[in-house]
């Protein structure tokens, strides 16, 4: 059976509008559609790592064991018990590594509607949904989480990891969410914080320390905190209107406010955020992992003297603190 004749006839119940196969104008793409309205639209907001780079993309950022610990903690934080037949919409799901698989790893027996804008990403988990008999659980839909072609109060859940922040205008993905959403559903998002700024400041006294007082710095550890710097910088506030943020693919780093307001804006009852990390080094694994994704150097690439003002970032805020200056949250909204 050909990827097309497998592709789940159950998703259309899910969408206000037809959807189409994009299989008719791309053969490799069979199995994936796309909402009517939707055919040929422009892709703004996302670069060619997400579409020509989406294989490379998929092999390098795949974190799914602390997804499951994440999404988990998330459900208990409000007394969630997903179970049976749960109807979830993934948003910005990708190839599904770090958002519904690991759910299907707590609910397995759990249907989804996986979304996308790229189609390079969707086509990933389309073929591992063909190999591994998913497709009646699993539907590759290719649309923008601005956009809201769904039939309102369908779904159980809907989850969107690490999505929120590509997006121009992610109140229009919260309130396309709630719409989506059965009375008494959830929402689940996880998504970087302004905690981060922390990084930013330690990063900014390690490079104004070297300099003044000639200490010696990895060049490549040194250019990858400027870039960081400057991305952090850039990323700050609620202004999006820059028309840079077209060309960003990384483009907000959030507030608990931004969610409070937008949660109310959207009609949710209630919203919670969870930090990722509150251990007492949590600041240096950050620049760990940071350094290892961004940059592929190990802890020892940075000297002891460089430690000192991350460590001292550990050292001067509690666990509660910590978990009010998140770096990388979950958001939990409840309708
Ligand atoms: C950081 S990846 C996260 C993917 C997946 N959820 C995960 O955690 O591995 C961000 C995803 O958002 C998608 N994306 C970016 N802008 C989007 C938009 N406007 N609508 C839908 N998806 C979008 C990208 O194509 C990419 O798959």
């Amino acid at each position: 059976m050909s990827p097309a004749d497998e592709r789940p006839s159950w998703a259309a119940d899910f969408f206000a509008v037809p959807l189409v196969d994009l299989g008719e104008g791309d053969p490799k793409l069979k199995g994936i559609s796309t909402p009517e309205p939707e055919v040929g639209a422009e892709k703004i907001g996302i670069s060619e790592q997400f579409l020509a780079g989406a294989e490379i993309y998929d092999t390098r950022y795949t974190h799914s064991s602390y997804m499951v610990e994440l999404l988990t903690r998330a459900f208990a934080a409000v007394g969630f018990r997903p179970s049976g037949s749960l109807d979830v919409l993934d948003m910005g799901s990708g190839s599904g590594k770090n958002s519904l698989l690991p759910l299907l790893q707590i609910t397995p027996q759990a249907r989804a509607i996986a979304t996308d804008l790229s189609p390079d990403l969707l086509e990933i988990l389309q073929r591992y949904t063909v190999k591994e008999g998913l497709t009646d659980s699993i539907a590759c839909v290719c649309t923008d989480a601005m956009n809201s072609h769904f039939r309102p109060g369908k779904f159980d859940l809907v989850m969107g990891i690490a999505i929120l922040h590509h997006l121009i205008d992610p109140l229009q993905a919260i309130k396309a969410a709630h719409a989506a959403l059965k009375p008494g559903g959830l929402a689940v998002f996880f998504d970087p914080f302004e905690g981060f700024g922390l990084i930013s400041m330690a990063f900014r006294t390690i490079l104004e320390r070297a300099d003044r007082d000639r200490l010696e710095l990895n060049p490549t550890a040194a250019k990858f905190m400027q870039a960081m710097i400057t991305d952090l910088d850039a990323r700050k506030g609620t202004d999006k209107t820059a028309d840079r943020f077209r060309y960003m693919d990384d483009k907000w780093l959030f507030t608990r406010t931004y969610f409070e307001d937008a949660a109310a804006e959207a009609g949710f009852r209630s919203v919670k955020v969870i930090a990722r990390n509150t251990s007492d080094t949590s600041t240096r694994e950050y620049v760990t992992d940071l350094f290892r994704l961004g940059c592929q150097l190990e802890p020892d690439a940075l000297p002891p003297w460089a430690w000192e003002p991350i460590d001292l970032m550990d050292q001067t805020f509690s666990t509660e603190m910590k978990a009010d200056l998140v770096m990388e949250g979950v958001i939990v909204l409840s309708k």
